[in-house]
């Protein structure tokens, strides 16, 4: 597909300055977008009106980018504005999709678009059931004083709201009507996180298999999406936040200080999901269970919207082999050096 790219950067208004600045500002586009210079189809520049020196059309050429259509315009002159600034909008042939491209704003230019430079003082979790996600985002919030909170948990009290309503799993769609009468909240105590459907605590009654089923096919749907993805979006406006689930890192949180993705192999993960049931005196099958947990996997990874994949930016930790104490500590290393936390 094609998708349109936008950077900034400050400069001197001088050739040498103009052109190492836009070199800068179009490699690390070209880098962070993963794009081949062969699938640059348009670029567009714009220099406000007291720069200049040269075109920074050239400094393209310079760089290799020589089939791509460039053109160099006058940026407008608001009161007040940014001065000194090139500014580029890049099209490109990409596999990515254009809600996951990165936009690029350099030096001077980062006030343009602090909804994106400024980084969040949140942990963004994600990662498959049972990796232990939601172990270690526990541990970590106790320990850093943030709040921990479970986005998952929401998609389950959606879940049992279809239920509630005779909805049944193959039709859950059919729950759009009813989104207005809907209202899901999070309450946090203790540090644990509460969620309540229509003022009532539902913490407890979405733990089991047919309301994970219920989220799973609810996590699908659009609406659902946007409904509950906006509501998370506003938690981490407003708190620090360890928050956990399946799109954190790459939709709910993208500008959160630190991501991780939490892993574990299929087995493993199946059998820590037993060893739950039969703490809860539950006797499971194993092969039912493993089942289970690739097709939950399989939903979550392949849906349309909002998918569970690794963020660009997350470092990845696969605790199959390892404790939760160690992977709190490893946990903990990362988030220090990320200056999230002393
Ligand atoms: O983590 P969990 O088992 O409580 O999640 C329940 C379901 O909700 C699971 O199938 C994935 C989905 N989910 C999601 O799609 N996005 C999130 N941010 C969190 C959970």
């Amino acid at each position: 597909m094609t998708v349109c790219i936008r950077g900034a950067i400050t400069a001197e208004n001088t050739k040498e300055e103009i052109l190492s600045a836009t070199k800068e500002l179009l490699t690390k586009i070209i880098r962070e977008n993963a794009i081949e210079l062969k699938d640059i189809i348009s670029v567009f520049f714009t220099m406000t009106k007291d720069m200049d020196a040269v075109y920074p059309a050239v400094a393209a050429r310079q760089i290799g980018i020589v089939h791509a259509a460039l053109m160099c315009f006058d940026e407008l002159e608001i009161k007040g504005s940014l001065t000194k600034c090139i500014r580029v909008a890049m099209t490109v042939n990409s596999e990515l999709k254009q809600d996951e491209v990165t936009h690029v704003y350099m030096k001077g230019a980062t006030v343009l678009r602090p909804d994106i430079t400024q980084k969040k003082d949140a942990v963004a979790i994600d990662g498959p059931a049972g990796s232990g996600k939601s172990t270690l985002a526990k541990l970590l919030a106790a320990k850093m004083g943030y709040i921990y909170v479970d986005t998952g948990a929401m998609y389950r009290a959606f879940g049992l709201f279809c239920k509630n309503k005779g909805i049944s799993i193959e039709n859950v769609e059919t729950s759009e009507k009813y989104l207005s009468e809907t209202d899901i909240e999070l309450g946090f105590k203790d540090g644990q996180t509460r969620v309540f459907l229509n003022g009532a605590d539902v913490t407890d009654d979405i733990r089991t298999q047919e309301i994970a089923a219920y989220a799973s096919a609810v996590a699908k749907l659009g609406f659902v999406r946007e409904y509950l993805g906006n509501k998370q979006k506003a938690i981490a406006n407003e708190k620090k936040v360890v928050m956990d689930g399946r799109d954190i890192g790459t939709n709910v949180i993208p500008n959160a200080k630190v991501k991780l993705y939490i892993d574990a192999s299929e087995k493993v993960r199946a059998d820590r999901r037993m060893k739950e049931l039969e703490q809860k005196g539950i006797k499971g099958d194993f092969d039912t269970i493993y089942q289970e947990v690739v097709q939950r996997d399989k939903n979550d990874r392949e849906r349309k919207i909002n998918p569970l994949t690794v963020a660009k930016d997350a470092v990845v930790i696969d605790t199959s082999d390892m404790s939760a104490e160690k992977v709190l500590d490893e946990a903990l290393k990362i988030i220090k050096e990320n200056g999230l936390w002393k």
